[in-house]
């Protein structure tokens, strides 16, 4: 199979989780970097089977780069014709080479024209040469053509289910669903579905064809409500495209009950810090979770850590992350029963 340097680019926070999806994907040897993680393996199966990056780099060339002579030297060693035609785009950090539209713009001369990325990173003199695998960013998976308010991205959900340590077989339930996001990440992993399956990315101009990946499926109990009938409608249409069956309901979160004796609530509730509708929403959820839901791990997404004691059980893990641009903290809480009694 095609192997190449590979880099994954990781939403902050996550580069754990997802050298840690990797290994089990099978990329021997992935390991965390800052933003993201570096493995070897075919392009085409990373961008299929791995649910948390946000794009796939090809580490094509690493050298000193001083001068723009230095600069077009290392590029030029390079075979760029199987990529075919590249646009390149520059990033710098403490470099003598720092106008990114320059180095850009040089690069543009040695590589041939064309629609996959080139990215030169610089820094502290060294140049790295990397060619983007994905094209279109890896969240979009195709199944989300419809969403509620402040949709989460598919890849920091993937990220966040686990975080919290979740595995297909655990139940799962998302009280305020939205557009399903959080149910229909967790349904396809755990119906051993590739994230990236049926989708097409940049490297198949360059990797030849291989197997869609999957793994084994295990039967996972799933559920999910949201007060807005809108939302309910759109989480459903989008488990139908992305070919999963979802049961979702319209209620306020005080109404929902647990499909399990014991699983997962994973939430993102409203956010506003000083929104009383986000604060009543957020004591709601955590009189579920103090009521029906107490025998259930919880993994909530809230704006800071003062929030956490509001939640009514303590962290037993505290992940910083961004969402949106915005800092947030997913909190990660033990049963607050042991049975759910
Ligand atoms: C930030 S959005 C969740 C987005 C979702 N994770 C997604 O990716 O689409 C918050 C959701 O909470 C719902 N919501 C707000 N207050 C609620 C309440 N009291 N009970 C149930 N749902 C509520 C909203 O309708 C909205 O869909």
């Amino acid at each position: 199979m095609t192997s190449y340097p590979l880099f994954a680019v990781v939403p902050p926070g996550l580069e754990a989780a997802a050298a840690a999806e990797a290994l089990e994907r099978g990329f021997a040897g992935a390991r965390a970097e800052p933003g993201g993680v570096a493995f070897e393996g075919d392009p085409l199966r990373a961008n299929r089977a791995l649910a948390i990056p946000t794009r796939v780099l090809q580490r094509v060339a690493r050298f000193r780069a001083r001068t723009f002579d230095e600069l077009l030297a290392g590029a030029t060693k390079v075979e760029w014709a199987p990529f075919g035609g590249l646009t390149p785009r520059a990033v710098a950090h403490k470099s003598r080479l720092y106008h990114t539209g320059a180095i850009a713009e040089r690069l543009a001369q040695v590589v041939p024209a064309g629609p996959v990325e080139l990215l030169a990173r610089l820094d502290h003199d060294t140049c790295e040469l990397s060619v983007d695998t994905s094209g279109e960013p890896l969240h979009r998976r195709g199944w989300r053509l419809e969403t509620g308010a402040a949709p989460l991205r598919e890849t920091l959900a993937a990220g966040i289910l686990r975080l919290a340590g979740w595995r297909p077989g655990e139940a799962l339930y998302d009280p305020m669903c939205g557009s399903g996001t959080f149910l229909i990440e967790a349904a396809t992993w755990a119906a051993g579905r590739a994230p990236g399956a049926g989708r097409a990315f940049a490297c198949e101009r360059w990797c030849p064809p291989s197997p869609v990946p999957a793994w084994d499926a295990v039967p996972t109990v799933f559920g999910g409500s949201d007060r807005s009938r809108a939302s309910v409608e759109a989480a459903r249409r989008n488990a139908e495209r992305a070919g999963i069956v979802l049961t979702v309901t319209e209620i306020e979160v005080g109404r929902a009950r647990p499909p399990a004796g014991t699983g997962l609530l994973v939430c993102n509730p409203p956010y506003g810090k000083r929104s009383p509708a986000a604060l009543h929403a957020f004591d709601r959820l955590a009189a579920a979770l103090a009521g029906p839901f107490a025998g259930w791990r919880a993994a909530v997404l809230v704006p800071e850590p003062a929030w956490v004691p509001r939640l009514g059980r303590p962290a037993a893990h505290l992940h910083p992350l961004t969402n949106g641009g915005l800092r947030v903290d997913l909190v990660v809480a033990e049963p607050r029963s042991p049975h759910g009694r």
